[in-house]
């Protein structure tokens, strides 16, 4: 007979991986249940390419970016009809480009700001620092700052250096890619994520929510 997921074997995943992939066909309803076990689910949205949203469903290519991580720990999506297109998104690790930035460059993304009016507390900083650690948050269409050169030559660096690290180390295909019923778990402080552009033709519906781990 098959069972769900246990949330103790997720958990095992996004510890060890950052991110835990679903092996079985789960019900939205199952998928809910699963996400419930882990934590307080936020913001459930379907995703329909051509549906009202204009950057998420819009089929363009998504640059790598964050969703949650300054109030929700991961982001997961259930796969509700593949169309084809379930293996476009892909994900990145974030913790080459932490490691990658100067205590320089740290402090003045620190000065910029991700504001996202439709997210919980409206935004935060690309770099916020969190018990003693600096922490990323990058959305690249969503950011304000206040004009220093020095901060805008910072930031544009950062940005190739996100585009040329997501073409060389991107996690897609394979170990995420998803059909019809399974979810992808990821844990939104280690990885960015991203997709590809999705076919006008592909029916792809995925239900995305977000999780605050309950023992986080
Ligand atoms: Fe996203």
């Amino acid at each position: 007979m098959r069972s769900l997921p246990a949330p103790s074997t997720i958990l095992a995943s996004l510890r060890a991986r950052g991110f835990y992939r679903s092996d079985v066909q789960l019900s939205r309803e199952e998928f809910l249940a699963c996400m419930r076990a882990l934590g307080d689910v936020k913001k459930p949205t379907e995703i329909r390419p051509r549906g009202p949203n204009p950057v998420l469903e819009s089929g363009r290519p998504l640059l790598a970016h964050n969703d949650c991580n300054y109030y929700a720990d991961f982001i997961a999506w259930y796969c509700r009809d593949d169309g084809g297109a379930g293996d476009r998104t892909f994900i990145v690790d974030a913790a080459p480009l932490l490691a990658s930035l100067s205590p320089e460059e740290l402090a003045r993304l620190a000065r910029v700001r991700v504001v996202l009016p439709n997210h919980e507390g409206g935004g935060t900083t690309v770099v916020r620092w969190q018990g003693g650690a600096p922490r990323l948050f990058y959305v690249p269409w969503a950011l304000f700052h206040d004009g220093d050169p020095v901060v805008l030559d910072t930031l544009r660096r950062f940005h190739a250096r996100v585009k040329e690290h997501t073409q060389r180390e991107r996690v897609q295909g394979g170990p995420i890619a998803l059909r019809s019923g399974e979810f992808l778990i990821v844990d939104d402080g280690r990885f960015m994520h991203g997709r590809d552009a999705v076919p006008d033709s592909a029916p792809r519906h995925l239900l995305r929510v977000y999780v605050k781990a309950a023992s986080a």
